[in-house]
């Protein structure tokens, strides 16, 4: 960590020296996996816009979709090694860093995207955006994709019906504990090879949101998406405290000002562009949305929300409490 340290340190000198010497822009790589026409991509696209206008000649935003640079299982090494400078990875891959951000995948905890709100807002939300400085890491706002569903090759109405089958999972264990609840096989791999996995019955299935089903072509491959709505894809925007902290003051404050307004852009039209890819798949024949009578939907909770007491103790009470609180 210190090598690493001292690297980042030699290298922001640098990149700000020469800009203070030459004048030259300060640029800021942003990172992601997912496609443009989804929450992350739009947010991404509406950060650079703000940047671009507020702080035209000093800073140039560079995306990088579609993990062209990397996947986001390494983002937090690209950070803290300043290869970028921001990226907004889905907070299931934050466990190795920080266990609270295990909250959100309890399946079936919050009853509504106004709860993950309200729960993201208050202050046990806000304090979580600093939980990650221990990996040099800041947190600057949420944002939000959309509700999970669980596609596979059989139909799924009934948790039972999954049972045996091989799921992709993100890197977490809550979601882990989740498939292995129901007697089903949860596979870590990384999202840039999801569709090829089930492609080639490599793996019968996933969940994932509405976007990125669609956008990733995954109803394609997946003749059965069971509409489950169990949890939400969420993120993080993020950047190296140390990179942020050695920037201009009137650089990053106005850095910070765009993150949170591109956040609060992208949480303004998630819920529409997944209801709006919800349609497209629904239109395409690939593929049979499955919609749970409210029994069977009882039964996959009643099969999954033990998982919370598991978690309970490494996620913190106080959390879980919050977590409860912020439905009512
Ligand atoms: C996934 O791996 O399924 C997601 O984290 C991808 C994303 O960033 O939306």
């Amino acid at each position: 960590l210190i090598v690493t340290t001292i690297a980042v340190i030699l290298a922001l000198v640098q990149v700000l020296f020469t800009s203070t010497a030459n004048a030259e822009e300060i640029v800021v790589k942003f990172s992601h996996v997912v496609a443009e026409d989804t929450p992350k991509g739009q947010t991404a696209i509406r950060f650079k816009e703000i940047v671009e206008q507020r702080l035209a000649g000093q800073v140039k935003v560079e995306i990088y979709p579609n993990a062209k640079l990397m996947d986001d299982e390494a983002v937090i090494d690209g950070l803290q090694r300043n290869v970028i400078q921001i990226a907004a990875p889905s907070l299931s891959l934050l466990e190795p860093y920080s266990k609270s951000f295990k909250i959100f995948d309890l399946p079936f905890l919050f009853t509504s995207a106004e709860a993950i709100d309200r729960f993201q807002q208050g202050s046990t939300g806000q304090q979580l955006l600093g939980a990650l400085r221990g990996a040099d890491i800041d947190g600057l706002c949420f944002l939000h994709n959309g509700m999970k569903q669980i596609s596979a090759n059989v139909p799924l109405r009934l948790p039972a019906d999954a049972k045996g089958k091989k799921f992709r999972i993100q890197p977490s264990s809550v979601i882990e504990a989740q498939f292995n609840a129901i007697g089903a096989i949860p596979v870590r791999a990384p999202f840039t090879k999801v569709f090829h996995l089930l492609q080639t019955g490599a793996l019968d299935g996933q969940e994932n949101t509405w976007s990125n089903v669609y956008s990733q072509r995954i109803y394609e491959v997946q003749p059965y998406i069971t509409e489950t709505n169990h949890a939400s894809l969420e993120y993080m925007l993020i950047v190296s405290h140390t990179f942020w902290t050695m920037l201009p003051d009137d650089v990053r404050t106005n850095l910070t000002a765009a993150a949170k307004e591109a956040c609060a852009y992208g949480n303004s039209i998630a819920r529409d562009l997944n209801a709006t890819d919800r349609k497209k798949i629904e239109a395409s024949h690939y593929t049979q949305i499955i919609a749970l009578t409210p029994q069977q939907r009882q039964q996959w909770m009643t099969a999954l929300k033990p998982i919370w007491t598991t978690f309970e103790p490494t996620i913190g009470k106080n959390i879980l409490d919050a977590a409860i609180a912020a439905n009512s």
